[in-house]
C-alpha cells in the first residue's frame, strides 16, 4: 500500500509539473525550489519540504489509514548509494529495493541492476552503465517509452542507453543520436562529451535538462540504485570491470556529458554534485564539436567552480541554492589541453548508432581547443550560450541545466502531494 500511494503521489506530481511546463510564470521558483532540495548541501529547505510532505500525508485519510505496524516492518531503509560496492559479478538484482512507510523515501529503484540479454531492449529498465571505451558505453536516458519525456520527471527512474545495448542488456542509443562524441583521458578521470539529438532518446526538443549522479538530498542517488562500471579508468587494466562510485551526468541542450571519476583518485575530487544549474560547459568544459569523433589524453580541469581570476588569484565560486537567471557567473572556465587525439569517423565506433554526416571527420587535429574561446563553437544550446558570455548564468529560466532539480524525489513528493489535496 505504500508503495501504491507514493507512486500515487508520483503521478500528480508528474501532471502538476507538466501544468508547470506549460504555464510560465511559475517556472522559476519551482525550479528555485527544487534546487534547494536538491543541494546535498543545503537541508533546510529540504527539511521544510518534508514537513509540508508530512501535513499534506496527515490530512490524507487513505494514507493515515495504514496501520502503525506496517510502519514499524517497514523500517528497512537504503544507505546512502556511494556506500554500496559491487565487484561486477556480484552486482544484486536490485541495490535499493528498500520499501518504507517514510513519505519522504523514494525508493525502492524503477529498474534492476542485473542487467544481460534477457533484459535488453526498447523497455529495458538496467540500471548498470557501463563506460568503457569510445565505442563501448552506455549514458543514463529516459524510462519511459514514449516520446517527450522531461528528464526532470524521470531523473530516479533513469536507465542505461547504451551504443550497444544486447551486450550490457540495455537500450541501444537509436542511429543518429550522437552527432559529435568526445573520449577524454584523464589521470583522475575519463571523461565524455557529444553532441547529441535527444528527441532520439525520446526526450522533448525543448527538455531543460538536468543532472544525474549518485547523491541527490536524500543521497540515494539519480537514478536511484544506479551503478557504474569501466575497465578504462585511468587506474584500470582495459579488461576488469571497476566501479566507479562516483560520477556525474549532465543534459544540456543538444550538448550531454558524463564524467567517471577513479575510485583510487579521491583528492582533488573532480565528480562534485553541487553545480546542478550550470550544465556541461562549467562541469565538464570541452570542445563539444559536432560531426568530430575522437578521443584524447588530457589535463586535468579545475576542480569545479575553481578558477583563476585575471589578477593571478584562485577563487572559488558556490552555486547556491538558487540562481537567478540574470546572476552573472565571475569566469568562463578554462577547457583543458589535449594532445594525442584519435579521430574517427562514427561509423567505427558508434556502429549503427550514427549519422552519415558524423562520418566527417578528417583531419587528426584536437577538437579539444585549449583555449577557452571554443567552449561556445556549439552555442545552439543554452548551455553553449551561457559559456560564450561568460556571463549569464543559464540565459533565460527555461534554459541550462538547473531544471533538472525539478525531478528530484522530494520535491516531486511534494507537489504531489500538494496536488492530492486540491
Ligand atoms: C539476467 O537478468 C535477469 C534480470 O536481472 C536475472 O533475473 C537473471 O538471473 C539473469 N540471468 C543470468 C544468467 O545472469
Ligand atoms: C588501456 O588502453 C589505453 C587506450 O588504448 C592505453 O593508452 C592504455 O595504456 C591501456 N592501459 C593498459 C593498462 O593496458
Amino acid at each position: 500500500m505504500a508503495k501504491l500511494s507514493l507512486f500515487a503521489l508520483a503521478l500528480s506530481a508528474s501532471s502538476v509539473l507538466a501544468l508547470d511546463h506549460a504555464g510560465g510564470d511559475h517556472h522559476w521558483g519551482v525550479r528555485a525550489a527544487a534546487a534547494a532540495a536538491e543541494s546535498d548541501t543545503v537541508t533546510s529547505a529540504a527539511h521544510k519540504a518534508s514537513a509540508t510532505v508530512k501535513e499534506a500525508v496527515a490530512a490524507s485519510s487513505t494514507i493515515t489509514a495504514k496501520p502503525k505496524a506496517a510502519a514499524a516492518s517497514a523500517s528497512a531503509s537504503a544507505l546512502p548509494l556511494v556506500s554500496y560496492t559491487y565487484s561486477y559479478a556480484d552486482i544484486p538484482y536490485m541495490v535499493n529495493p528498500y520499501v518504507s512507510t517514510d513519505p519522504d523515501y523514494r525508493g525502492p529503484q524503477s529498474g534492476y541492476n542485473i542487467c544481460n540479454s534477457t533484459t535488453a531492449g526498447d523497455d529495458s529498465r538496467c540500471q548498470t552503465l557501463v563506460a568503457n571505451s569510445i565505442s563501448d558505453f552506455c549514458i543514463w536516458g529516459p524510462a519511459g517509452t514514449e516520446k517527450d519525456q522531461l528528464l526532470g520527471d524521470m531523473e530516479a527512474a533513469t536507465v542505461a542507453w547504451c551504443v550497444d545495448g544486447e551486450k550490457w542488456g540495455a537500450r541501444t542509443i537509436p542511429p543518429g543520436t550522437i552527432t559529435g562524441l568526445q573520449l577524454m583521458h584523464t589521470s583522475a578521470y575519463i571523461q565524455y562529451t557529444m553532441v547529441l539529438d535527444i528527441t532520439k532518446l525520446n526526450f522533448a526538443a525543448d527538455d531543460t535538462g538536468g543532472e544525474l549522479d549518485p547523491h541527490g538530498a536524500d543521497l540515494l542517488g539519480n537514478p536511484l540504485g544506479g551503478l557504474v562500471y569501466s575497465n578504462g579508468l585511468p587506474t584500470g587494466d582495459n579488461k576488469t570491470l571497476v566501479q566507479a562510485v562516483e560520477w556525474n551526468m549532465f543534459y544540456d541542450g543538444n550538448h550531454a556529458c558524463l564524467k567517471i571519476c577513479d575510485p583510487s583518485i579521491t583528492d582533488p575530487f573532480y565528480c562534485q554534485n553541487v553545480y546542478d544549474l550550470i550544465g556541461c560547459n562549467y562541469n565538464m568544459p570541452a570542445a563539444y564539436e559536432d560531426k568530430v569523433f575522437n578521443e584524447c589524453e588530457g589535463d586535468l580541469q579545475d576542480v569545479v567552480g575553481v578558477y583563476t581570476g585575471t589578477d593571478g588569484k584562485t577563487s572559488t565560486w558556490s552555486q547556491g541554492t538558487a540562481l537567478d537567471p540574470s546572476s552573472t557567473l565571475p569566469y568562463t572556465p578554462r577547457i583543458p589541453a589535449s594532445s594525442n587525439c584519435k579521430t574517427y569517423q562514427s561509423t567505427e565506433i558508434l556502429g549503427s548508432a550514427t549519422t552519415s554526416a558524423g562520418a566527417s571527420a578528417t583531419s587528426g587535429a584536437s577538437a579539444a581547443a585549449s583555449g577557452g574561446d571554443s567552449a561556445a563553437v556549439t552555442g545552439a544550446s543554452s548551455g553553449g550560450s551561457a559559456a560564450a558570455s561568460g556571463a549569464s548564468a543559464t540565459g533565460s529560466p527555461s534554459s541550462g541545466a538547473g531544471s533538472l532539480a525539478v525531478g528530484s524525489g522530494l520535491f516531486a513528493l511534494v507537489a504531489g502531494a500538494a496536488a492530492a489535496l486540491v
